[in-house]
């Protein structure tokens, strides 16, 4: 692969173009003024992810990929272009020196080579006896002649030498046939087993079914290859890593699916070849596997080009069983497994949140593959489809499949897997509803369960994060904008749970800024809501200290959680007013971000009625007045504490 299409590849043209124009969807393309002459009433502008292409039918009837795009916007030279686009991709960009024209032919010869393999094979199987037993064995799998010949499968004989032979008789060297993963080279020390007729070398595939793997733009890149005789092992055998074989990089099907996954606006990832073959004859054309690895970000990558929206279709059995739990708690050690691809939650929440892809997980009846499934009844395929859901809700499901999840045991087992799949999650809405569903799935009560701590050396390590930067003069402080909002919460409630008395002065400055005093609504997280409701009851009564009415009057998980905002603040400043300082920056975001939401959603209405004619559209305009008037205050306020002093010492 080249670099200029490895970068197209990893670029989406409908995001790169969208920094600087606003685009539109319109069907399959996107639309919208044209950049690069002055604006005109009809949006000219077409960029056309299917091709990774623009054009402006406008005046100035110019187009081009996400190369011509840039040079012409920045005024770049291609060299210029090429680096900064690589930089962007991720990738190593190496000078276009003579070698790396060189490769470039190796690649055209490979994929040539391949292409003439493909044929080789397949005129086994049509035209051999041996042949004809792969080919029966596919019709009875259910697959007919035509998706045979669409897909490109053949035969690759019971021998050691035969392809060896035939390629070599066309005049290509052994070192060519090696480099295309045709034939495996005689480990030192064996030359003389079996018969292989050329020193050193025999047929890398021996009676197996040939499945021809391309890569997204249909180039041959290798193949997979499925035993014929049961007692054969490995059950598949692919081609090994060659110039343009990398099968972290491809998907299988991806050449035939790219139209069907952009028109539906949804991929489908299944684990088999067969699976994905069946499912295209069967009219569901955007299926396409991994090849025996988990899915990786690469192949996500190649997706994203097509769409964002990511179904995995896995077996009920590795649903359910142990190894979810192993992939849940240890890091994958071998990625490059030849069998039993594991679904590894947590690498693929990690990749959905980098790519903002939207990835669900279905699961098969027990026992069954998609390509059953489907050849049963196409129907069934499409419940399955719909009732897929996201990574977390599957885990959770998943875990508690066979068991009884009245037992405390479960429960708290279930817990400790989820709730760091949960805590992981970068946005904080997210993280919100799963806690909710996680506490409704396991009848808990949300409280106790955020109070309960599966991992408590990872709080620690954030704990220490958290305090690092005041350790030294010269590092900012904690910024608040880059906390999230459940650690600015915490950290605010700590210092509070630590100096109750701030409360006082909280809302004396927040009243003097002409600003409500701090309540409930303050804080997102129920716990730390019911935290601060105990404190302003606290401050009605003349029992006793504040701080010994709220901790008096805590429920015990809420007491393991207030031990731990209390190990957030351990050591802080013993200057008041610089606390004093801290919090009311950190209160003060708190509302700002809840504002911003609030903006947000207006503007999201706005927009809404609008398109619909609405008269609602002024009132939504009036309480964005009032909003903003809000924000403006806040601001305001906010500048007086933002002498950036941290409340935490070293
Ligand atoms: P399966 O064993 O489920 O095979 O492996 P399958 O695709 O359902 O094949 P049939 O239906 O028995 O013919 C699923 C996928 O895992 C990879 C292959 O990509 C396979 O399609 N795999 C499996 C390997 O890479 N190596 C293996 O030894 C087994
Ligand atoms: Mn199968």
């Amino acid at each position: 692969m080249s670099i200029t299409d490895d970068i197209k590849d990893r670029i989406n043209i409908v995001d790169l173009v969208s920094e600087s124009v606003q685009l539109r969807r319109t069907g399959k393309n996107y639309t919208g003024f044209c950049p690069f002459h002055p604006n005109q009433r009809t949006p000219a502008f077409v960029v056309f992810p299917d091709t990774g292409t623009w054009r402006c039918f406008g005046q100035c009837n110019e187009g081009g990929d996400i190369f011509q795009f840039v040079m012409k916007k920045e005024g770049w030279d291609f060299s210029e272009t090429l680096r900064y686009l690589a930089e962007r991709a991720g990738l190593q960009l190496q000078a276009q020196t003579p070698e790396a024209l060189a490769a470039a032919e190796v690649h055209d010869h490979l994929h040539n080579l391949l292409e003439a393999a493909v044929i080789f094979y397949r005129d086994q199987m049509l035209n051999t006896r041996a042949g004809k037993a792969a080919l029966e064995y596919l019709k009875k799998r259910g697959l007919n002649e035509a998706t045979l010949e669409t897909f490109g499968l053949g035969y690759a004989p019971d021998s050691w030498d035969v392809t060896l032979k035939h390629f070599r008789g066309k005049g290509h060297s052994i070192d060519e046939l090696l480099s295309a993963g045709l034939v495996t080279e005689r480990e030192a020390g064996r030359a003389h087993e079996k018969g292989a007729q050329e020193a050193g070398v025999y047929d890398r595939f021996r009676n197996r079914i040939m499945f021809p793997i391309r890569d997204g733009r249909g180039r041959m890149a290798g193949f997979g290859a499925r035993i014929l005789n049961p007692d054969d092992v490995p059950k598949f055998l692919n081609s090994p890593q060659t110039p343009v074989f990398d099968k972290g990089r491809l998907l299988y099907g991806l050449d035939r699916a790219r139209k069907a996954i952009r028109a539906q606006d949804q991929a489908v990832i299944v684990e088999g070849y067969l699976d994905v073959i069946a499912l295209h004859q069967a009219g569901f054309e955007n299926a396409v596997s991994p090849m025996g690895t988990a899915l990786s970000e690469s192949q996500l990558y190649l997706l994203k080009n097509f769409t964002q929206r990511v179904v995995l279709a896995l077996d009920s059995d590795a649903a359910g069983d142990k190894a979810t739990l192993r992939g849940l708690q240890i890091a994958r050690q071998a990625m490059d497994r030849e069998q039993d691809p594991v679904f590894d939650a947590r690498g693929l929440l990690r990749h959905e949140a980098r790519l903002q892809a939207d990835i669900r997980v279905t699961t098969l009846p027990a026992g069954m593959d998609p390509d059953e499934v489907v050849n049963r009844d196409p129907a069934e395929w499409q419940r399955i489809l719909e009732q897929a859901q996201p990574i977390v809700v599957h885990v959770m499901e998943a875990l508690a499949v066979g068991r009884d999840v009245q037992d405390a045991k479960v429960k708290s087992e279930i817990a400790a897997q989820v709730i760091p799949l949960i805590e992981d999650l970068p946005n904080p809405i997210e993280r919100d509803t799963y806690r909710q569903r996680l506490a409704r799935f396991l009848r808990v009560d949300e409280q106790t369960l955020m109070a309960f701590n599966p991992q408590p050396r990872r709080q620690k390590a954030r704990a220490a994060r958290f305090a690092a930067p005041a350790a030294s003069e010269k590092q900012p402080a904690v910024k608040p904008a880059a906390m999230s909002s459940y650690t600015l919460e915490a950290h605010c409630l700590g210092i509070l749970l630590r100096k109750p008395n701030l409360l006082y002065l909280v809302d004396r400055h927040l009243q003097e800024n002409g600003l409500a005093r701090l309540a409930p609504d303050d804080f997102e997280h129920a716990d730390h809501k019911t935290i601060i409701r105990l404190f302003q009851d606290s401050l009605d009564q003349d029992l006793g200290e504040p701080l010994d009415f709220v901790m008096n009057n805590m429920s015990l998980p809420l007491m393991d959680l207030a031990d731990g905002l209390l190990a957030r603040t351990e050591k802080l400043d013993p200057n008041e007013e610089r606390v004093l300082e801290d919090l009311m920056r950190g209160l003060l975001d708190l509302r700002r971000r809840r504002l911003h939401q609030e903006l947000d959603y207006q503007r999201f209405l706005i927009e809404e009625s609008q398109v619909q004619g609405d008269i609602r559209a002024t009132q939504h305009l009036q309480y964005m007045v009032k909003l903003a008037e809000a924000k403006r205050r806040i601001d305001y306020a906010m500048k007086k504490y933002s002498s950036r002093s941290p409340a935490l010492r070293s």
